[in-house]
């Protein structure tokens, strides 16, 4: 939020989203038909969670609230303003590349916590036990599940004090499983799709364990449901 803060400080650009998602003909014929194209719709909206926040296994409703409210929700406004600017930034010619470059930057950089998050928390408030298809696969991808989840683990270990995501992904070009380390919302795997995402970010876990991220990695895991993971899998392989 602080570069969206210092960008708007600016002022370079001054149409925000909701005129810009509202905009009536006559703004159009002003505008250009770009401003009110889907790629500049601004129109995210932010999905419920659709599980229980009070019934998860040592993760807390508050943390859970906060994590959905301020994190979350916050990206997907933050968003939706700069998709509404940058619909606007297709009438103005004269915007240095150097602004819009971070209008771009920030619209990788929502895009990508909007998404990872969403994926986030379908994935919360099974049971944590594996099944189906993906914990055969991961079985075989990585010598035996129990192997991939210390690995899993590992990696989401080597981003504790920092920030970032552990992703197991499924890597089209590779056709192969792999967990990644991706240091922000941006640093995704090419051509890998997500399975599983675990938030590496303080925000993610500092109102119930402070900076011991190793006990919220383990109760993360303990509020895995697999039949998600499974189904996302299913949809990768089969594309
Ligand atoms: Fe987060």
């Amino acid at each position: 939020m602080t570069n969206l803060s210092r960008r708007d400080a600016l002022g370079s650009i001054a149409l925000g989203v909701a005129a810009t998602a509202a905009a009536p003909v006559e703004a159009v014929a002003q505008t250009g038909p770009a401003a009110m194209a889907p790629a500049f719709s601004g129109g995210h909206k932010p999905k419920p969670l659709g599980f229980d926040p009070t019934k998860l296994t040592g993760i807390s409703e508050k943390l859970i609230r906060s994590h959905w409210e301020n994190n979350y929700q916050g990206s997907v406004k933050a968003l939706n303003m700069v998709e509404g600017r940058l619909g606007a930034a297709m009438a103005d010619r004269d915007l240095p590349p150097v602004i819009y470059g971070d209008l771009k930057r920030e619209e990788l950089h929502r895009t990508g916590s909007v998404i990872l998050h969403e994926l986030y928390f379908e994935q919360l408030g099974g049971n944590g036990q594996a099944v189906g298809a993906i914990r055969d696969a991961l079985a075989r991808s990585h010598g035996s599940f129990e192997a991939w989840e210390a690995e899993f683990r590992r990696t989401a270990m080597a981003l504790a004090g920092g920030s970032g995501w552990c992703i197991l992904a499924y890597n089209h070009y590779t056709k192969s499983l792999h967990n990644y380390w991706a240091w922000d919302h941006t640093n995704g795997p090419i051509t890998g799709v997500p399975l599983l995402v675990l938030d590496m970010y303080e925000h993610a876990f500092a109102i119930d364990y402070g900076a011991a991220a190793a006990k919220y990695v383990d109760a993360f895991m303990h509020n895995i449901d697999w039949a998600v993971v499974n189904a996302r899998f299913g949809a990768a392989i089969a594309t």
